[in-house]
């Protein structure tokens, strides 16, 4: 039987000042992840860090945290997706609510991203969540609805989309990033079955069905495997505990203990 793998993505943000520290991380990683064979483990380091990181750890893939919609031409500071594929990354997160917040990205630029992502072959993560004034208005299904009907336009007759992978769904409730205060392993699984309804009605119900749902939102090693065994939910997307060689090298144990 083919064993399904968890997906475990470290985010390490605008984090680590200088390559040293990066690339002291990594091996640090590294030397736990090259003995799991059940997890698939993604590091989305700063893009300045990818090129050199790429020849030290090549046992994990690795990812970007944003990518632009273009493949080339007078676009200043942004990294195309043809750069990207180019540099040996595999996959790409797209829409995180802190780009959405502090860089006023909205869903039609984040359409744009995902579309040419995938055109190009990268591996889409895309963030959708809500913020706590929206879950206090209880409007976390019409947000998930919005974000996820316009983040995913006209992605449906991509071919890529067909290859295992190439898109997964991160639900990541904005105000359980950084906080400390994850949503509990029950409610991001009862909302990771609806975004896989959504999902059926925006591609089909056969690509639908097999697009990978991941959770985050201040995972650490301690409450991952509560996460992990939820039936909806195959993997998870971690920011600070990823900054931790030997905390995130418990959360990828767990997740190959998972599988
Ligand atoms: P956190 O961040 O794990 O620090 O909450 C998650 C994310 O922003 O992807």
């Amino acid at each position: 039987m083919k064993i399904i793998k968890k997906l475990i993505v470290g985010n390490w943000k605008m984090q680590l000042q200088s390559y040293k520290e990066a690339e002291k991380l990594a091996a640090a990683i590294l030397k736990s992840a090259q003995k799991l064979k059940n997890v698939e483990t993604v590091l989305c380091p700063p893009f300045v860090y990818i090129q050199a990181l790429r020849s030290r750890v090549y046992e994990v893939k690795m990812g970007a945290q944003d990518v632009f919609w273009e493949d080339k031409g007078a676009f200043t500071g942004e990294i195309s997706p043809a750069m990207l594929k180019n540099s040996k990354v595999k996959y790409a997160i797209i829409g995180h609510s802190e780009r959405r917040r502090h860089l006023g990205e909205t869903d039609e630029m984040i359409n744009k991203k995902v579309r040419a992502a995938l055109k190009s072959g990268l591996n889409v993560i895309l963030c959708i969540g809500e913020t706590l004034k929206e879950r206090k208005r209880k409007q976390t299904k019409s947000v998930l609805r919005r974000q996820l009907h316009k983040d995913l336009a006209d992605v449906r007759h991509y071919s890529l989309l067909h290859t295992p992978y190439a898109l997964t769904i991160a639900y990541e409730p904005v105000w359980a990033i950084g906080s400390g205060l994850p949503e509990t392993p029950q409610n991001a699984d009862s909302v990771a079955g609806f975004i896989r309804q959504e999902l059926c009605k925006i591609l089909s119900p056969k690509l639908g069905k097999g697009i990978r749902i991941i959770y985050g939102g201040s995972v650490n090693s301690k409450n991952i495997g509560g996460y992990l065994v939820m039936p909806s939910i195959s993997g998870a997307l971690v920011g600070g505990a990823s900054l931790g060689a030997r905390d995130f090298g418990k959360i990828l144990k767990i997740a190959n203990n998972a599988a």
